[in-house]
């Protein structure tokens, strides 16, 4: 449920350069505490006199304080990059429906992201981690287009694998000096790992062309539409039903999802 509508203050704590174009940005409530929100939500965030947006939640619920991956794509991201830590943004939210963490329960997951796709799956793979043992084998497979854009490099190298029955694959289009991992397309490279779907729940989120062949991967390997599941949180503009920019067939991204399983969509759209 949306809290408000009216923007409450927040401040920037710190800001950690990701990759060359993405920032993490921790936020901390300058008045009163902080929404409650599950893994997969949005939130919007206003800056003054530049504008506001909608970008997903990076943080899990069960950390402290609420963090925002995000890239450099545009007039207010570009102006989100320029400013210091100590700056005063608007937020509010929650907007979406988040992922099914109840039904999640007692399940294998295996999540599949691409590039700054992993932000919004950074929250539920630390929400998983942090409820241990309410789920399953955990199985993370990540690309980026070369090294130096991978995101949350501590966590997938050093925190993530530590971490009992967590296994941690990382793959980029094209190597440099300073990689000797695998190189291929996460799809291909998906395919190679093959993680048999007994048991287990697939969620993916990254470039649209990325999903659609995750997807046409995962159903090879014989996972079913409805245990297939992604977020079109990039599709979420007002969030609440009003400006008409977020259908999907029969669906509204914003009062719908923006968390989908396949056999909910009629369709992926083109551009999500
Ligand atoms: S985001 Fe505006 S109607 Fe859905």
């Amino acid at each position: 449920m949306v809290d408000e509508l009216v923007p409450r203050k927040v401040c920037v704590e710190s800001i950690k350069d990701e990759t060359w174009d993405i920032k993490t940005f921790r936020v901390s409530f300058l008045e009163g505490e902080p929404f409650s929100y599950l893994p997969g939500q949005c939130a919007m965030l206003s800056m003054p006199a530049v504008g506001e947006a909608m970008f997903s939640i990076t943080s899990s619920p069960t950390r402290t304080p609420m963090e925002f991956s995000i890239k450099k794509v545009g007039k207010l991201t570009d102006a989100l990059h320029m400013i210091e830590k100590g700056q005063e943004l608007g937020i509010r939210g929650p907007y979406g429906n988040g992922f099914p963490v109840e039904d999640m329960q007692g399940k294998d997951l295996l999540f599949i992201g691409g590039g700054i796709g992993l932000a919004p799956l950074r929250s539920l793979i630390n929400y998983s981690l942090d409820n241990r043992d309410d789920y399953g084998d955990i199985n993370i497979v990540y690309g980026a287009r070369s090294p130096e854009d991978l995101v949350f490099k501590d966590e997938l190298f050093d925190k993530w694998p530590e971490y009992d029955n967590v296994k941690v694959d990382i793959t980029v289009d094209e190597g440099d000096e300073t990689w000797d991992g695998p190189v291929g397309f996460v799809p291909q490279f998906l395919e190679e790992l093959n993680p048999t779907p007994e048991g287990k729940l697939a969620f993916t989120c990254g470039p649209p062309i990325m999903i659609k062949f995750v997807v046409q991967s995962l159903e090879k390997m014989g996972y079913k539409k409805d245990k297939i599941i992604t977020t079109l949180e990039k599709k979420m503009k007002c969030g609440i039903g009003k400006c008409g920019r977020c259908n999907v067939g029969s669906k509204y991204i914003c009062l719908d999802g923006p968390v989908f399983s396949l056999d909910e969509l009629d369709d992926l759209p083109d551009d999500f």
